[in-house]
């Protein structure tokens, strides 16, 4: 037997969860979860080079032991869906909900989104810098180590380009991976209050620019009351598909608008709330071109009591993943381990299609299917070592950081 040196070996570990898939998992293929016991894990420059069991991987002298008795070991985790990059905070609110005012009211009132697009107006692109790190940091240390990101609180082209390139400079230093998303028709400013298709034609003109600064590779739009009409969002992300953007939809997160459906028309990568998405629109997702996104967390913030129809979605056979929202007013939090506790709890998936769906499934719905999400050799050693004896264990005991240390890219992260 040759030994080969390798800089970090994981061994004895209790459950691995290698999530080794060609594409993502859609509807019954979610109950699939391959449990290595007593697995290892070999990573050499940044590198999986060897996934299996301890008793196999005697061959590897490791700079670094870590023994790994006792404890899951996963996949780094995937926050598909999430507004890092902002100005202030709306603490505020939250006794304005308490109240009863609705999250639409408040945001007609001046409020709610429009409040941060002010404090992101002003904010320099340093401190956007400083907060973005910290609340990444605070990711990293629950076990996500790729993550999308939205603009969205310039609402003017400024600002929003503000944002896009504190977002490009987070992920050049940063260990997290950010994936970009232009959210420039988020709501409508002030300033356009009477005319959002003048706002809209606005936010179009910006595409050529974001694409060639390489800003974003997603653009999405908020479709609801109020703020932008699912005619509106067809037009306008018909512009972005023909300059070659993904496409994403904030739909049916309060009213049942159709955006759902609209987002399945346009083949969208990923269609995000669905809290009242139709029964059309859940067969439309069964095709399974465009991946729901759910972020129960939102609506457990909002004090509501209906949640997306996660059951429905995945027995039509749609691919489902799960995001925390992270932004400063309908979903303050950066825990996606308290999301999947959310998700057993009030979408009622099981432990197996939570794993699916903030690994594999949220991987794909943010174009990283074929770098994170998985743990498979030759790929980028992004992995979590928790403390926690099996897998059921995450979702289960709730509210608080099961992590025991994080690797990104073969380096010790957080601990
Ligand atoms: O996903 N709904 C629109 N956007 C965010 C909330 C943004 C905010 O309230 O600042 C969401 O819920
Ligand atoms: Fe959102």
């Amino acid at each position: 037997m040759t030994t080969q040196h390798v800089d970090v070996l994981l061994k004895n570990i209790a459950q691995l969860l290698p999530m080794q898939s060609d594409g993502p998992r859609a509807g019954k293929e979610m109950m699939q979860l391959d449990v290595i016991e007593d697995g290892a894990i070999a990573i050499n420059e940044g590198k999986i080079v060897f996934i299996g069991k301890t008793e196999e991987a005697a061959r590897f002298k490791a700079e670094q032991v870590i023994d790994c008795h006792g404890k899951l070991v996963t996949p780094g985790l995937v926050d598909p869906h999430t507004h890092i990059v902002f100005g202030g905070s709306r603490e505020h609110e939250l006794a304005l909900k308490q109240q009863g005012l609705p999250y639409l009211e408040i945001l007609k009132r001046g409020g709610g989104i429009l409040s941060t697009v002010e404090a992101t107006r002003q904010a320099s692109e340093e401190e956007l810098f400083a907060k973005g790190s910290f609340y990444l940091d605070r990711m990293l240390s629950y076990g996500t180590t790729t993550v999308e990101a939205k603009s969205g609180y310039g609402l003017d082209r400024e600002t929003e380009l503000k944002q896009l390139r504190v977002a490009k400079q987070l992920n050049e230093n940063h260990p997290i991976d950010l994936v970009s998303t232009f959210l420039g028709a988020h709501a409508i400013p002030k300033s356009h209050k009477d005319d959002p298709d003048l706002f809209l034609e606005e936010m179009s003109a910006m595409l050529d620019e974001v694409k060639e600064e390489n800003l974003a590779e997603f653009v999405d739009i908020f479709t609801e009351t109020g703020v932008f009409t699912v005619e509106q969002s067809r037009d306008y992300l018909a512009k972005a598909k023909e300059k070659g953007f993904g496409l994403k939809i904030h739909a049916d997160e309060i009213d049942p608008l159709g955006g759902t459906e609209l987002a399945c028309e346009l083949v969208a990568v990923s269609a995000d709330h669905l809290v009242g998405t139709s029964n059309k629109g859940i067969e439309m997702l069964a095709d399974k071109r465009t991946v729901a996104i759910l972020l129960p967390g939102t609506t457990f913030y909002l004090g509501k009591d209906t949640y997306a129809r996660a059951r429905e979605m995945i027995e039509a056979g749609a691919i489902v993943s799960l995001a925390t929202d992270f932004n400063p007013g309908s979903s303050p939090t950066e825990n996606l381990q308290l999301i999947m506790s959310i998700a057993a709890l009030r979408l009622k998936m099981s432990p197996e299609e939570i794993w699916n769906a903030v690994t594999i499934n949220a991987a794909h719905s943010i174009g990283r299917g074929e770098s994170a999400g998985q743990l498979v050799v030759g790929r980028s050693a992004d992995v979590v070592i928790w403390d926690a004896p099996n897998y059921l264990y995450i979702p289960y005991h709730y509210g608080v950081n099961h992590v025991n240390t994080v690797i990104k890219a073969g380096k010790i992260v957080s601990k």
